[in-house]
């Protein structure tokens, strides 16, 4: 399920484009209105400079990009340059607060968000401010290059055909180690260690740095900062490593920081069982009418065991599809990584879900494919389908490997199946996938950031930031827990976490007047929730369509 079990199977993807622009390359950095400020589409058409010049893109007036060049080490001027792909979208006024975004993965580019989506994700915050986002290191436009295959696109296809997500969990575990081992020796000299979190922090607050220069405010200006999933953990490393530069912070969807300084994050399914049991408790309480899936159940337990049961005749006997497209079968697998995949936004999912899985009973596997697995499907493709591999899957790879570094802890396949228990413990549902996932990640890999650039851990005594921080997680997020937002929360004094009583992954996939009450107010007048406020959403599964924004951030951890 996980991106891992397609990276598996359906293979490393096609990387990002990343174009490590260097000052020995032959750019003229000086030259920077040889650019006609023309509109542009592409970064590859925009010189790269160390000031902020923005130039209009994305055929929308009020976005303009910039290509930033950046050192590889800000300790280290010798380790030469790179670029950073910027986008910012002024809504009414330039020098209105600044909120930079980072939609997740890692590995998410939050281009499209800025260009196509500023007013949405603007909702829940304030119309008035300019929304600015960037590429990370290494994801699409930025440089360095991440990737485990350096010139080499030959290798990294023939290592996508040999694999498949169905193998032996001994097969799984040596092949991911053959790729850590293999990625680590190929990155040996490359610039890829240059590519992790804490790098990223420092690119963020070098862009403050120079925005404030340009917009005239003055030195140590504060940074205001929103993130989800994946850019929850930046958000974190960013309040632990500049305490006295955060001017806002929401993060959303939390990551346990902790834990993804080591690779190895059993926590994230805490919710995920909660999650699962809240689409069978919907169903019920929805009825036949509105959930395809009720049939003529009498109780919760008994749906949720009519959809044990088809997983388990699916484990028993994979049921075939023989549709135009090709001939193949829809394993329990494929049906548990589209559910998991289903509940980063049930709102929205729920009904869809319930009619996959009502055809899959009655034997219905052409149309379930055809709607909702096949090439034809609409919507968000399932985990661990080849439609899910995004290309942005060795950006996510080499980031979390770079992160986790020395602290992975698992060399071997007992202690591999010891940590393995941890998370089937956590959750029933998505314990056992996440360790086939996730857990194998990192295994094999050794690329180990400057020291400049390692995160040096959150302090157990507490940072107090120069402004605290909100902290908003749902109660039922499958793959961010709102103990990680708890246990987060604990590290900053004064933060405050806002829960929300929906199933989903970021507050976009339920909106709720009383959550984007809070986030404003926390923005306009920097007013805090009560500790232990719960908001209660306005949209429900299989009541609600979730159109009143509309905004679904294809930001997820893993
Ligand atoms: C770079 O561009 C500037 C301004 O156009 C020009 O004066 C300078 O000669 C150029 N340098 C090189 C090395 O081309
Ligand atoms: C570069 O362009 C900007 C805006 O178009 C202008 O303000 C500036 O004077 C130009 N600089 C040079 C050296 O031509
Ligand atoms: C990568 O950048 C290009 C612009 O240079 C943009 O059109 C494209 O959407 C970006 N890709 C992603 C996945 O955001
Ligand atoms: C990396 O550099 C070392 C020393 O120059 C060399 O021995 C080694 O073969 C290089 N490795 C790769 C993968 O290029
Ligand atoms: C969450 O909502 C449900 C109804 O959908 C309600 O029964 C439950 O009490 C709520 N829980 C909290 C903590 O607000």
């Amino acid at each position: 399920m996980g991106r891992l079990a397609s990276l598996l199977a359906a293979g490393l993807f096609a990387t990002a484009s990343a174009r490590p622009w260097s000052r020995d390359e032959g750019h003229n950095t000086t030259a920077t209105n040889t650019t006609a400020p023309t509109m542009v589409n592409d970064f590859a058409d925009i010189e790269p400079s160390e000031e902020l010049t923005w130039v209009p893109c994305f055929d929308n007036p009020k976005v303009s990009c910039a290509n930033l060049l950046v050192p590889l080490d800000y300790a280290d001027e010798s380790a030469g340059m790179t670029n950073i792909a910027w986008v910012k979208y002024i809504s009414v006024d330039e020098s209105a607060e600044d909120i930079i975004f980072n939609p997740g993965g890692p590995g998410q580019s939050g281009l499209s968000h800025v260009a196509l989506g500023a007013e949405q994700l603007l909702a829940s915050f304030g119309s008035q401010y300019n929304l600015i986002s960037f590429e990370p290191r290494g994801v699409n436009n930025s440089g360095p290059a991440l990737t485990c295959f350096p010139g080499k696109v030959e290798a990294r296809e023939a290592f996508k055909q040999s694999g498949s997500n169905t193998v032996p969990l001994q097969e799984m575990y040596q092949r991911s180690k053959a790729h850590g081992q293999y990625c680590t020796r190929a990155n040996a000299n490359t610039t890829a260690k240059y590519g992790g979190t804490v790098a990223v922090a420092q690119d963020i607050m070098h862009f403050v740095d120079l925005r404030a220069a340009e917009k005239g405010t003055p030195d140590s200006a504060k940074l205001w900062y929103y993130g989800v999933s994946y850019g929850t953990a930046l958000g974190q490393t960013l309040a632990a490593l500049f305490p006295e530069r955060i001017g806002r912070m929401v993060l959303d969807g939390n990551v346990y920081g902790v834990q993804h300084y080591t690779g190895v994050l059993p926590s994230d399914v805490d919710d995920s069982d909660a999650a699962f049991h809240d689409f069978f408790q919907s169903c019920f309480n929805a009825g036949p009418e509105k959930c395809t899936f009720h049939g003529s159940s009498t109780s919760v337990e008994e749906i949720e065991n009519r959809y044990l049961t088809l997983l388990q005749n699916l484990r028993e006997l994979p049921a075939i599809h023989n549709t135009d497209d090709a001939p193949g079968v829809i394993t329990d697998a494929l049906v548990s990584n589209q559910f998991f995949s289903q509940l980063y936004n049930l709102v929205g999912n729920a009904a869809s879900l319930a009619e996959t899985l009502a055809m899959l009973e009655q034997g219905l596997a052409d149309a379930a494919w055809e709607t909702y697995f096949g090439p034809a499907a609409t919507g968000p493709a399932p985990y661990g389908s080849a439609a899910a591999a995004f290309d942005d899957q060795e950006a996510l790879h080499l980031i979390t490997c770079i992160d986790a570094n020395k602290n992975f802890p698992i060399t071997t396949y007992e202690e591999y199946l010891d940590v393995r228990e941890v998370f089937r413990k956590e959750s029933y549902y998505a314990g056992a996938n996440s360790a086939a996932t996730n857990l194998l990640l990192c295994l094999g890999m050794d690329i180990t950031p400057p020291p400049s650039q390692q995160f040096p851990g959150f302090d157990p005594a507490g940072t107090t930031t120069s402004f605290p921080i909100l902290f908003v997680n749902f109660l039922r997020d499958p793959i961010t827990p709102l103990s990680s937002a708890q246990k987060m929360s604990a590290f900053f004094p004064g933060s405050v976490v806002l829960a929300q009583n929906s199933t989903g992954h970021g507050m976009s996939a339920a909106e709720s007047e009383c959550t984007s009450g809070w986030t404003r107010a926390y923005m306009a007048e920097g007013t805090l929730p009560p500790p232990g406020t719960v908001c209660q959403p306005d949209v429900r599964p299989f009541v609600d369509t979730p159109t009143k924004r509309g905004v679904v951030l294809p930001g997820v951890y893993f």
